[in-house]
């Protein structure tokens, strides 16, 4: 039931302040703001090495949490593609553990990656959406996500929910290895209980993301700028708009624009900069500088003091509200998958069941 909606993944954009809300209610003790985690089958005290892996979507969560985890726990992360782990021959030491994330459960490179990494000895984590799945069966412990049966093609509210449970995990990780204090982890804790009403801000910007489109559905090739946590989310914003537009877009770490795709930049082409205020705005202000010296269209998703900062020509701007930047990728998710959505449906394809894709990808 797709409820008043034209299509599924609108309504399950929608969703996202409700089911984010009940993913952190899991995870989150609210009256204490705590972390609460059921008991892990290892100790996280005593690992020294993370290997997260998963495809599509729930990789670019997965490399998200990897900032966290190095973050907030100190931990050395390595984040990998599932296909590719599983036939590397990753060397995986005894103390490491393996996470892997899927919404289905059932994504054949996933589910070999995580018997690969038992085969090596290692305690597994599988964070995933369907609890009754072949690798919520197979792992040590699950982390369900929580995000409710999500049937677009595009994953949207499953990959929030991802970055609520990983997140939770981290700071919980941070707290065990000492790395966190408790304030910390209160003040982590009340930054994660903004998320369902930042996200509900985040929603309203949909009429002028619709406008935005019309821009976006002339284009060829669209360009996804970020740094830090937002890297990962450029990635995912370029999948999600290939995916269901079947325009070709790329994303890229905002600091490699001179390594190469600055090249691609000229009057036709549409950037994405996904760029909250932090404390290297400055390094995105430099590339989006380049960006507009050769004719190229910026559209910066940012806040009010970004917008203020960001002198730059040829520029729209959709500006979200100021937060810590622990949840600028959850909440920041949204305008992303609207762009996708709004000009997928201006190009008139079949925006729940795209060609050529399956929801679940259960043959390598
Ligand atoms: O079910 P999974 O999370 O394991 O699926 C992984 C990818 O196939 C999936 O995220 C895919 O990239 C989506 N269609 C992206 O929107």
């Amino acid at each position: 039931d797709k409820g008043n909606h034209r299509h599924f993944m609108a309504k399950e954009i929608y969703e996202q302040p409700e089911v984010i809300a009940h993913t952190f209610g899991h995870y989150l003790d609210l009256t204490r703001e705590t972390v609460t985690l059921p008991d892990l089958p290892f100790d996280l005290a005593e690992i020294d090495h993370i290997s997260i892996t998963a495809c599509g979507t729930a990789l670019f969560a997965g490399s998200i949490a990897e900032y966290w985890f190095e973050r907030f726990a100190r931990l050395p992360v390595s984040t990998d593609i599932a296909s590719e782990f599983r036939y590397r021959d990753t060397p995986l030491g005894k103390n490491g553990i393996t996470i892997v994330i899927s919404q289905s459960g059932e994504t054949a490179d996933t589910l070999a990656s995580l018997r690969y990494a038992r085969e090596c000895g290692q305690k597994t984590v599988a964070v995933v959406n369907v609890p009754t799945s072949t690798i919520a069966r197979e792992a040590d412990m699950v982390l369900p996500t929580l995000a409710g049966p999500e049937i677009g093609v595009a994953s949207t509210k499953a990959f929030t929910c991802q970055l609520a449970t990983l997140a939770c995990l981290a700071v919980h990780t941070g707290r065990v290895r000492g790395v966190l204090s408790e304030d910390d982890e209160h003040r982590l804790v009340r930054a994660m209980m903004e998320v369902p009403r930042l996200m509900t801000e985040a929603l309203k910007l949909s009429p002028e993301i619709e406008a935005l489109a019309r821009t976006l559905s002339k284009a060829r090739d669209v360009l996804y700028l970020g740094r830090g946590t937002n890297y990962p989310l450029a990635l995912e914003g370029a999948l999600k708009l290939k995916e269901i537009s079947y325009i070709h877009a790329e994303g890229y770490a905002a600091g490699e624009l001179k390594h190469g795709p600055i090249a691609l930049i000229d009057e036709t082409m549409p950037v994405v900069v996904i760029a909250p205020f932090d404390r290297i705005f400055e390094k995105t202000v430099s590339n989006m500088e380049e960006v507009a010296a050769r004719g190229g269209r910026i559209i910066l998703v940012t806040d009010q003091r970004g917008a203020d900062l960001a002198h730059v020509e040829a520029m729209q701007k959709l500006i979200l509200p100021e937060m810590p930047a622990t949840v600028t990728p959850m909440v920041y998710a949204l305008p992303v998958q609207l762009i996708a959505y709004h000009t997928a449906v201006l190009m008139g394809t079949d925006v729940d069941q795209p060609r050529n894709l399956a929801k679940s990808v259960t043959v390598e």
